[in-house]
């Protein structure tokens, strides 16, 4: 058989036992288990209770698995909670295998086994085969002992009942194949376990997974900040985290942090950090039991030294739909790449993630539902991100809602949102769990650019990163944006544009937002300021146009999705105009189509570059198919690659499609890494090169590893463009040459005298630069070091019109 991957830390072989006493009452069971869904378990009084909202509820046992001949004896002991009487059935899932992956986390979420318990209607049972129990069992408590002999493949097992009065049932079963795979406990309705014992030569050492389950951090302008992320600890239980880092041969203290409360992170900062070094850290948490007696948890990972190389590599990461998970074949070839930084953009989570669904309030219980399902993404990701930064933003489905228009954080009622499902602006989810989403996966970004909160109080994370010499700027897209309800006009759902509408202008009425005042303040000073830094990049949640034709299961056709970064027209439009100023490059995801496009604002490829990354595993599909609508071919790059080259969308964007990844057939596989890698899932890759200045998209496959080295990438990847062509306006005439002495790779700033605009600014490479203007209007020319913050500024009167003298022109600038 496959063998089961071996996570963090194995226990002992050959023996289980676990009586729960020495844990406080609490939600997280122990690291030795993973709970399903994740706030239908608790422990109470020294037991495990498992109750709530969910119709199915599934406690893994990590700390050991089942393999080999010979063996294994189980027993437990269980009651029903419900006071009317049992409902369902309660017992060991055991065999437990996933036929994509052995992975335990695969197992934990979609491992199939054989069920051996008892049931309310008065059977004890092994997979299909039932006894009756005696008439007057009585469920309050009992004891359930399965014994498994398995020899040569196969296996004969017996489950045994007795109740406190004495009553007793037996079931037998002979010849069952597969025994062997993880155990677990599993109901259905209302139970209380206790006392959990497994022995037997079956009983191979396991994993464990907490109480520290992940960390983040990111390292920019000499700030370290970091977050641990714990489960839902007890009342009693230690919330103080305390980080660790290694200097010379010890690890040394470097601050404590305690739990946040709703959140579940210890959040770490340290100033000054000395970027210079690889640092290597542990988080430690001291478990006190209730007995007193205290033990250690440490989880390790490294800050690494910023990188001074000549490319920094940025991995791009989008959109987990949990079919995929743990995306192991993903992880593999992502991890081999060795990114320097990596980049989440939203969808960390889908509402149906786990297999159970979603608990929309109170708060308290819609923030653990929440915790359960992001707790996956930490688990499967956690090997990646504990040795290099993550910049991680929250989207739509985090906050439980297919959709988002926040306008600015406005809410909506629970009746509201029915009625208009996913079409109105507003949060629909209590202000306390939106925080935890915002709280959870950005808290270890440098400090917000301007923390006051939106409207209701909900918090914002738009700032800016500097790293291994390459400026981000990390925007919400969705949050400040205005509602559809401002403009649909038609029937159906407000978001979908199904026709063009007669006039197009009422879909762009003044008073629509898009990325909002205070972002749009934040990038005006952002694109101002490059120290630090030779390159620009913008990354937010979607794409800033609409790029796919079909969309859905059904493959309908949209004209536009008001959903995406095309609406509204005029904000996308001043976004872009603002981005392309400092020549930057935009990386997204959301949108579960890999695409490679260079924007226009008034006319096709007069902006910037954008790289919508493969979604790690596509749930929602989307197509760009403009070949199959035969929309007239123009501007096709020489690659030829069908449904490429120029297109409007339909709310007059003007797109340059250099390459799309459409999936190849709408298809279910068996094999779940299969079936993610035909909906055209996989992730991105960025190369920023600071010496040439050139930017290479790659786009992996989830399915990408061929051979050694070799990957396979979707056709039309990968593309280099040059930091220039983030500007991609035609000059009308140029300033003179400017050839600079005395500092090197200045920056420059061109202002056009007579509106007093900045029209771009950027740090060139060398000491000569040819600056394009865009009119004949005086321009001021303004370069300079921004480090030592030494400046000097020359006035040009009239520019070099292109149709006028083409004699060289320089000007020489001494420091
Ligand atoms: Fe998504």
């Amino acid at each position: 058989m496959a063998s089961l991957m071996l996570l963090f830390s194995c226990s002992k072989t050959g023996e289980f036992f676990e009586d729960f006493d020495k844990y406080h009452d609490r939600v997280w069971v122990s690291r030795d288990f993973w709970s399903i869904p994740l706030e239908d378990w608790k422990i109470s009084e020294g037991r495990v209770e498992a109750s709530g909202d969910h119709p199915k509820r599934k406690l893994n046992l990590l700390a050991n698995t089942l393999g080999g001949e010979g063996s294994f004896h189980a027993q437990v002991n269980l009651g029903s909670l419900n006071e009317a009487g049992p409902k369902g059935y309660a017992g060991f899932a055991f065999g437990l295998k996933d036929d994509t992956d052995n992975d335990m986390r695969s197992v934990c979420y979609f491992g199939k086994g054989t069920l051996a318990g008892i049931r309310a209607d008065g059977q004890i049972f092994i997979g299909e085969k039932s006894v009756t129990l005696p008439e007057s069992f009585v469920y309050s408590d009992l004891t359930l002992n399965l014994t498994v002999y398995r020899y040569e493949g196969s296996s004969k097992v017996l489950l045994e009942c007795s109740d406190l009065s004495g009553n007793e049932a037996i079931v037998e079963v002979d010849g069952l194949s597969d025994t062997e795979g993880m155990i677990a406990l599993e109901c259905t309705g209302d139970y209380w376990f206790d006392d959990f014992r497994l022995k037997g030569n079956m009983v191979r050492p396991g994993s464990a997974f907490g109480p520290i389950l992940f960390t983040m951090y990111t390292l920019s302008r000499g700030t370290m900040k970091l977050t641990a992320q714990m489960p839902p600890l007890g009342e009693d239980d230690n919330r103080e985290v305390e980080l660790q880092l290694l200097r010379g041969r010890k690890y040394e203290y470097a601050g404590k942090a305690t739990m946040m409360p709703d959140a579940r992170i210890a959040s770490f900062r340290i100033d000054d950090w000395d970027a210079t070094e690889d640092v290597h850290f542990r988080v430690v948490y001291s478990e006190t039991y209730r007995n007193g007696s205290p033990e250690e948890y440490i989880y390790e990972g490294l800050i690494r030294k910023e990188p001074e190389k000549e490319e920094l590599v940025v991995g791009g990461l989008t959109c987990q739909y949990h079919y995929g998970f743990p995306y192991t074949p993903l992880r593999e070839s992502l991890k081999e790449m060795d990114p320097d930084l990596l980049y989440f953009s939203g969808d960390q989570l889908y509402e149906a993630n786990g297999g159970y669904g979603i608990i929309r309030y109170p708060a308290d219980r819609a923030i653990l539902n929440y915790l359960g399902k992001w707790y996956m993404f930490g688990w499967a990701f956690s090997k990646l991100m504990d040795d290099r930064p993550t910049i991680c933003i929250h989207d739509d489905h985090e906050v439980f809602q297919g959709n988002l228009w926040g306008d600015g954080g406005k809410l909506l009622t629970q009746e509201q949102w029915n009625g208009k499902r996913d079409c109105l602006a507003g949060f629909v989810q209590p202000v306390e769990m939106v925080n935890v989403v915002m709280k959870t996966n950005s808290s270890h970004l440098p400090d917000p650019y301007d923390p006051t909160p939106m409207e209701n109080d909900i918090q914002v994370y738009f700032t800016d990163l500097v790293y291994g010499g390459v400026s981000f700027a990390i925007v919400g897209d969705r949050v400040f944006k205005s509602g559809p309800e401002q403009v649909a006009t038609w029937e159906g759902r407000l978001d979908h544009l199904k026709e063009l509408l007669k006039d197009p202008s009422l879909l762009d009425k003044p008073g629509l937002t898009f990325l909002g005042d205070r972002q749009m303040e934040f990038l005006d000073w952002w694109v101002r300021d490059w120290k630090g830094a030779s390159m620009k990049v913008l990354l937010s949640q979607t794409i800033f146009t609409y790029s796919s034709t079909h969309s859905g299961n059904d493959s309908s056709y949209l004209e536009g999705d008001l959903d995406s970064g095309g609406w509204p027209k005029q904000g996308r439009d001043e976004a872009l105009r603002l981005m392309r100023k400092a020549f930057a490059y935009h990386i997204c995801g959301d949108q579960h189509l890999p695409s490679l496009i260079q924007y226009g604002i008034d006319d096709f490829r007069d902006a910037g570059w954008v790289f919508c990354t493969p979604a790690i595993a596509v749930g929602y599909q989307r197509y760009f198919l403009p070949d199959r609508l035969g929309w007239p071919v123009n501007d096709r790059p020489t690659h030829g690659y069908p449904n490429t080259g120029q297109y409007r969308d339909g709310f007059g964007n003007f797109n340059y499609i250099y390459a799309v990844g459409n999936p190849d057939v709408i298809n279910r596989h068996r094999n779940r890494y299969t079936q993610a890698d035909l909906k055209s899932s996989g992730y991105g890759i960025i190369r920023f090169n600071l010496d040439s200045r050139d930017i290479t998209a790659e786009a992996y496959r989830f399915l990408s590893k061929k051979g050694e080295g070799e990957y396979l990438q979707f056709p039309g990847w990968p593309h280099t463009v040059n930091q220039l062509d983030n500007y991609g306006r035609e000059p009308l005439a140029y300033l003179p040459t400017l050839e600079i002495h005395g500092i090197a790779d200045p920056v420059i700033e061109i202002i056009n005298e007579s509106t007093g605009n900045l029209e771009y600014i950027l740090r060139i490479k060398g000491n000569s630069f040819k600056p394009k203007v865009f009119s004949l209007d005086p321009h001021s020319i303004r370069i300079g070091d921004p480090e030592n913050d030494q400046w000097k500024t020359i006035e040009v009167k009239t520019p070099i019109s292109l149709a006028g003298s083409t004699e060289a022109s320089k000007i020489i600038v001494e420091f």
